[in-house]
């Protein structure tokens, strides 16, 4: 129980304690076992209870296995800079009979998600990761250890997000790469620079999006709001294809918002008309371009799931959450006001420092 203890873990329960003279012990792979150091023996039975138990899941973030010289295994915790002998999966030991699955609701953070999942071998990209749910994103997968590239237009704001995930994990993988998705030229750029890696890409997650923009035509001669949100992604998606299939099973995430559920993409006599999509200025209205570039990125990832899921590429849109207080107001005082009004009734970014970056 002093190694419970010694891990800040020390919430036991008493039909487990054990006899005088047993230890419990993990494997490396966290099925534990129980030692008596008396008659020297060890067994994968609870000498009190008779039950087989299992570490629930992986080490917590920031934890991680080392062996010493004797060939000992230790656990490490960066975060809160300590070591100890005692696996702190064994807080979390469920009996070896069935695992119930997770449930999740509106408060479950990115975190929790991935809490227990081993994803160290996984690449990650992300659009826009350097604010709001971009950068809680990318922050819950660096700190469980996947290697996460920050996809943004802003390198030295990307810089200051990757340095803060450093800060609470010096071991996190976290690197920032350039692109600008009003740029056609920039996407292309950014994936000839990442296949130059020549890494695989398990999760593309399409986030980035601007929202009450003013018009204005990007150099491509689209209207930017729909570039960003959609087209730009549409190419990045086209551009890595061939990467994402070779590194299957992998997915696409994009993400879309309940909005979408406001516009369609029709005209006046119910025909389905393009043009709307990259409006002049005197038809242009912005959270009408917002709400239809996130109807994209839904009929977009349907379809593409369609395509590419024969081949392990699975896509996903997703909505996630109303109005939490990000940077996406940013343009427009009216919708500041709104989103500062809802603030306490939102759900919030886990990553309180994020206002400091934006
Ligand atoms: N917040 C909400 O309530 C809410 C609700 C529904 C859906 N969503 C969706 O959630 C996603 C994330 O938004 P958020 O709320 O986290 O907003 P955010 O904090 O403003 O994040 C948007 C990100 O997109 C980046 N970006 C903008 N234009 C770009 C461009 N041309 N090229 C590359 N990156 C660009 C921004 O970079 P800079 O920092 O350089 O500007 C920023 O990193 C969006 O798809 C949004 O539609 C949000």
């Amino acid at each position: 129980m002093a190694a419970l203890k010694y891990a800040g873990m020390d919430d036991t329960d008493s039909e487990d304690e054990l006899p005088p003279g047993w230890e419990e012990r993990s494997t490396k792979d966290g099925w534990v076992y129980y030692a008596n150091h008396e008659e020297m023996k060890t067994q994968w039975d609870h000498p009190k209870t008779g039950k087989k138990k299992r570490c629930a899941g992986d080490l917590p973030y920031g934890w991680e296995q080392e062996t010493d010289e004797k060939g000992q295994i230790f656990y490490v915790d960066h975060i809160n800079k300590r070591k100890t002998y005692f696996d702190p999966r064994q807080a979390f030991t469920v009996e070896d009979a069935m695992v119930k699955p997770k449930r999740y609701d509106g408060n479950t953070s990115a975190l929790e998600i991935l809490q227990g999942r081993d994803i160290s071998d996984r690449v990650v990209v992300i659009t826009g990761g350097n604010s709001g749910i971009g950068l809680e994103t990318a922050r819950s997968f660096a700190l469980h250890g996947a290697h996460v590239i920050l996809a943004c237009r802003n390198l030295s704001k990307a810089s200051k997000a990757v340095s803060m995930i450093q800060q609470e994990w010096h071991k996190a993988r976290v690197e920032a790469m350039v692109l600008d998705l009003v740029s056609l030229r920039s996407v292309r750029e950014f994936a000839d620079s990442f296949k130059a890696k020549k890494l695989p890409l398990h999760i593309l997650i399409c986030n980035a999006a601007v929202c009450t923009q003013p018009w204005h035509l990007t150099e491509d001669g689209l209207e930017s709001t729909f570039q960003t949100c959609h087209l730009g992604h549409f190419l990045l998606v086209q551009c890595l294809q061939d990467v994402l299939r070779c590194s299957a099973p992998a997915r696409v995430v994009v993400v879309s918002s309940e909005s979408h559920r406001f516009t369609d993409l029709l005209d006046q006599s119910g025909k389905v008309d393009l043009s709307v999509l990259s409006p002049t200025q005197k038809d242009y209205w912005s959270m009408l371009a917002y709400n239809r570039a996130k109807l994209c990125n839904i009929l977009f990832s349907n379809e593409l799931h369609r395509r590419l899921s024969p081949y392990g590429v699975t896509s996903n849109a997703l909505h996630p959450g109303n109005m939490m207080y990000t940077s996406i107001h940013r343009s427009w005082w009216l919708m500041g006001l709104l989103f500062t009004l809802a603030r306490p009734f939102t759900k919030s970014m886990g990553f309180l420092c994020v206002p400091s970056i934006i």
